[in-house]
């Protein structure tokens, strides 16, 4: 599309890493360190691309959180309201990609491309993998029937909503599961997989709203709490008493808890909290049942339903 540009925010992570002098490998670096500016320029693909670059924040994003999401959602926000961008690519760590990924899907639901990127080798490594995704992700925003949030890594294109880190070394460090990515990269063009999604809204404006509305701090509380082998409950007494307001519960199996478990997180729910139900099972979705204690959240991994428990508290929030 002629004349148009594509926004590039950066938020730091691996793709922005460095590797400090005496280290060595891929694993003794350290994130965030180049601003986004730099990124492009190492990218020889780009040059001649219309493109406006922005910091947004320099964070390993292990450290990801409201502030930042508050930031990244006002800016995106900035960006599609233009007649002149096509596109916005936000670089990223990997480590919470897809939390990002699925906030801002809830918050924008754009109906153009806002892309996802990031990479698993610092900056300065002999073979980076990030200018490749960082041309791959222009590639997808330039994509004038895209109407979604997506994230592209390692030649793939994956949906907010199944993407998820499931690999911590490998180039290809993210999977969309049994549904498969939406579609792949290839030398610079996408070859769709299937049908990109339709544009929806979902409340997305209410809950942009209460993003810009509320200051980081007084985001609610929501924590994720995982039934294993000797669950007892004692963590949700732990989190009820320093003042939790929402606890996603990441359920064995098709969500089932330990009677022990179970029955702190009524007391929970009695005492003002409100529990989500999810599975920590990597694979499938949850099939809700008549005798689930909670309300379930179909199709979400437990950092996702917390932050959708998160961003519907936040919502009704006065
Ligand atoms: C981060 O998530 O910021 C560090 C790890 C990475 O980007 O791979």
């Amino acid at each position: 599309m002629a004349g148009k540009k594509i926004v590039v925010l950066g938020t730091g992570g691996t793709i922005a890493g460095l590797t400090p002098a005496g280290a060595s490998g891929h694993l003794g670096y350290r994130a965030a360190q180049l601003g986004v500016e730099r990124l492009l320029a190492a990218v020889p693909s780009l040059q001649g691309v219309s493109l406006e670059a922005e910091q947004v924040a320099q964070v390993d994003s292990k450290d990801m959180g409201p502030a930042v999401w508050q930031a990244l959602a006002a800016r995106c926000k900035h960006g599609l309201a233009q007649d002149d961008v096509q596109g916005i690519v936000i670089t990223h760590g990997t480590d919470t990609l897809e939390e990002t990924a699925y906030f801002l899907h809830r918050v924008l639901a754009p109906t153009t491309p806002v892309v996802l990127t990031c990479a698993m080798r610092p900056a300065d490594a002999p073979d980076p993998d990030g200018p490749q995704n960082l041309a791959d992700a222009v590639a997808v925003a330039r994509s004038s029937d895209l109407h979604s949030v997506v994230v592209v890594c390692a030649g793939q294109v994956h949906g907010p909503l199944e993407v998820a880190k499931v690999h911590p070394h490998r180039l290809d460090a993210f999977s969309s599961g049994e549904a498969g990515p939406w579609g792949r990269v290839e030398a610079g063009a996408i070859r769709q997989l299937r049908p990109w999604p339709q544009p929806q809204d979902g409340g997305a404006p209410r809950l942009a709203e209460a993003v810009a509305r509320h200051a980081p701090a007084a985001w609610p509380r929501v924590e994720i709490v995982l039934n294993h082998a000797g669950a007892d409950g004692m963590i949700v007494d732990a989190l009820c008493a320093a003042g939790v307001r929402g606890l996603v519960a990441a359920g064995t199996g098709n969500g089932t808890l330990s009677e022990s478990l179970l029955a702190a997180l009524m007391r929970a729910q009695q005492q003002g909290a409100t529990v989500r139900l999810s599975t920590r099972c990597a694979q499938g979705e949850m099939l809700a049942q008549p005798s689930h204690p909670f309300e379930v959240s179909p199709g979400l991994s437990p950092v996702k339903a917390r932050v959708a428990l998160q961003l519907e508290l936040l919502a009704s929030q006065p």
